[in-house]
C-alpha cells in the first residue's frame, strides 16, 4: 500500500480525523486536496483533544510530512491562526513537516464576506455554509480570476492582481448588496505579512508527492466533508464547492490515479448532517435526539448541531461506486449503545418503485420513503471492544449486514475517539 485516500462516505463528521491520525502511523505523508476551513478534524491523543481544520491529520505524528495540495482553499488567517494553536498544544510546525502548494488558490476577506451576504440574500433557501468564504473561493478559481499562493509570494503581482479583484468585488458587494466597500490597502497590508510567513513551506507539492511515491513511501490522502456533499454526486445545491470523491485527490493533489492503491470510506453507523438539505432517514423525534446527545454531534467549525438519523445504505452504496471505495471504516458504533432496537435504511421507495440509488432530483427525492430493516440493540461494552471476539454480537450481524448490502467490506471498526479504541477487522 503506498498511496490510499480516507474518505468520508455521509454528509461529513464521519470520524475522518481520528482516522486519518490512526491511519497515519502507517504514512509517511498526508496530504489534504480539497477543501478548506470549512472541514473540522477531531482528534483524541491520551487526554488531549485536537480540533484541525486546514493543516492535516497527520501532524500530530512526530516526522510525518504533511501537505496542503492545490485543491485547498486556503485562507491565510484561518492557517496561521491554526499553527499557534498548535504550538501552544505543543506540536512543532517545521518545512521538515508542513509544506503548502504554490498553486492553491487563497481565500480572500472578500471572500467570507460575500459567504455570508449571499446566504443572507438566499432567505429560506440559504444552504447552510460554514460562511469561511469556501464557495466564493471556488467561484473565482473557476472564473480564472482567484489569488493563488504563488502569487502571493510575488509582491507585485500580488499587489496588481489584488487590486483588480478588490474593485470588483466592492462594485459587487456595495452596488448589489449594499454593504460597506473594503480597504484595498490594509488587506495588501495584512496579506504580505502572511506572505513572508508562509514563504517558507511554499513547494511545488505534486512534485514532493510524486516523487515519494515513486521512492516507494506511503502517502495518505486525506478528505474532507463527504460523499454527500460532493460538488456533483451530493444533494445540490446543498452541498460543498469542492470534488470530495476520490477523484478529487487526482486533479487536487497532482497525482494520478494509476497510482493509487486504495480508498477508504469512513461510515458512521448512523447518519448525520450539518446545514441544510434533504436527509431521507433524519429522525426528527426523542431518538434522533438522544443519538445528539450520546454522540456529542455538534459542530467541530460552526458549532451548529448536527441533524441526526438511522444509517442510510442507499447513501454508503452511491459513495462505494463514485470513489471506487476498497473497504469502509465504521465509526461510532459505541454511540448507538444502549438502544433496544436500531434501524437501516436499505431502500427508497419512489413512486411505488423500490429504488437503491441516490436520485439527483430534489424533488425525486423529497417524494423517497425509506424502507428500513430492524436490528436488536447491543449494549455499552462495546467502547471496550479491542478485537473482533470483543464487539457484541448484535452489533457483528449490523455491521455484517452493512457488508452484504454495500458489497464491501468493513477493515476498520471504531468504538471511540481515542486512537486505541480502534480495531482492524480485515485488511485495509
Ligand atoms: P471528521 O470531520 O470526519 O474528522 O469528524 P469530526 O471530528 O467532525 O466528528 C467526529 C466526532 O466523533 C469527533 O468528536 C471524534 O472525536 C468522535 N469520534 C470519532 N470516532 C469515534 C467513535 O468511534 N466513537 C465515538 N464515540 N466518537 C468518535
Ligand atoms: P468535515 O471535513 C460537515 C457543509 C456545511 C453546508 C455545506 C456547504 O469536518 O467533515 P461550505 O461552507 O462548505 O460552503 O458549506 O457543507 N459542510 C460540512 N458538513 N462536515 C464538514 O467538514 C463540512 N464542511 C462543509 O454545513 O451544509
Ligand atoms: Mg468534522
Amino acid at each position: 500500500m503506498s498511496a490510499f485516500i480516507v474518505l468520508g462516505a455521509q454528509w461529513g463528521d464521519e470520524g475522518k480525523g481520528k482516522m486519518t491520525d490512526y491511519l497515519a502511523e502507517r504514512a509517511d505523508v498526508v496530504v489534504r486536496f480539497q477543501g478548506g476551513n470549512n472541514a473540522g478534524h477531531t482528534v483524541e491523543v491520551e487526554d488531549k483533544q485536537y480540533k484541525l481544520h486546514l493543516i492535516p491529520s497527520g501532524i500530530l505524528h512526530n516526522e510525518k510530512m504533511n501537505v496542503i495540495g492545490n485543491g485547498v482553499v486556503l485562507d491565510p488567517k484561518a492557517l496561521f491562526e491554526e499553527m499557534n494553536y498548535l504550538k501552544d498544544l505543543g506540536v512543532s510546525i517545521t518545512p521538515e513537516n508542513f509544506i503548502i502548494s504554490d498553486r492553491a488558490q487563497l481565500i480572500m476577506p472578500y471572500h467570507r464576506i460575500m459567504d455570508g451576504i449571499k446566504e443572507s440574500a438566499r432567505g429560506k433557501n440559504d444552504i447552510g455554509t460554514t460562511k469561511k468564504g469556501i464557495g466564493p473561493c471556488y467561484t473565482d478559481k473557476m472564473e480564472r480570476s482567484g489569488l493563488r499562493v504563488c502569487d502571493l509570494m510575488n509582491k507585485d503581482v500580488f499587489a496588481e492582481k489584488l487590486k483588480e479583484n478588490v474593485e470588483d468585488k466592492n462594485e459587487i458587494i456595495t452596488k448589489i448588496y449594499g454593504g460597506e466597500a473594503l480597504s484595498y490597502d490594509e488587506i495588501l497590508k495584512e496579506y504580505l505579512e502572511y506572505a513572508e510567513m508562509m514563504r517558507p513551506f511554499v513547494r511545488d507539492t505534486s512534485v514532493e508527492v510524486y516523487n515519494r511515491i515513486k521512492q516507494g513511501k506511503n502517502v495518505l490522502f486525506e478528505g474532507a466533508q463527504g460523499a454527500l456533499l460532493d460538488i456533483d454526486y451530493g444533494t445540490y445545491p446543498y452541498v460543498t464547492s469542492s470534488s470530495t470523491i476520490a477523484g478529487g485527490v487526482c486533479t487536487g493533489a497532482g497525482i494520478g490515479p494509476t497510482m493509487i492503491d486504495s480508498a477508504v470510506g469512513i461510515a458512521k453507523a448512523y447518519t448525520t448532517r450539518v446545514g441544510k438539505g434533504p436527509f431521507p432517514t433524519e429522525l426528527n423525534d426523542a431518538t434522533g435526539e438522544w443519538i445528539r446527545e450520546k454522540g456529542h454531534e455538534y459542530g467541530v467549525t460552526t458549532g451548529r448541531s448536527r441533524r441526526c438519523g438511522w444509517l442510510d445504505i442507499v447513501i454508503l452504496k452511491s459513495s462505494a461506486r463514485v470513489s471506487g471505495l476498497t473497504s469502509f471504516v465504521v465509526t461510532k458504533i459505541d454511540t448507538l449503545a444502549g438502544l433496544e432496537k436500531v434501524k437501516m435504511c436499505t431502500g427508497y421507495k419512489l413512486d411505488g418503485k423500490v429504488i437503491d440509488y441516490f436520485p439527483a432530483s430534489l424533488e425525486d427525492l423529497g417524494r423517497c420513503e425509506p424502507i428500513y430493516e430492524e436490528f436488536d440493540g447491543w449494549d455499552e461494552s462495546i467502547e471496550n471492544a479491542r478485537s473482533y471476539e470483543d464487539i457484541p454480537e448484535n452489533a457483528k450481524i449490523y455491521m455484517k449486514r452493512i457488508e452484504e448490502l454495500t458489497g464491501t467490506r468493513i477493515s476498520v471498526v471504531s468504538v471511540g475517539p481515542k486512537r486505541d479504541q480502534t480495531m482492524e477487522i480485515n485488511k485495509l
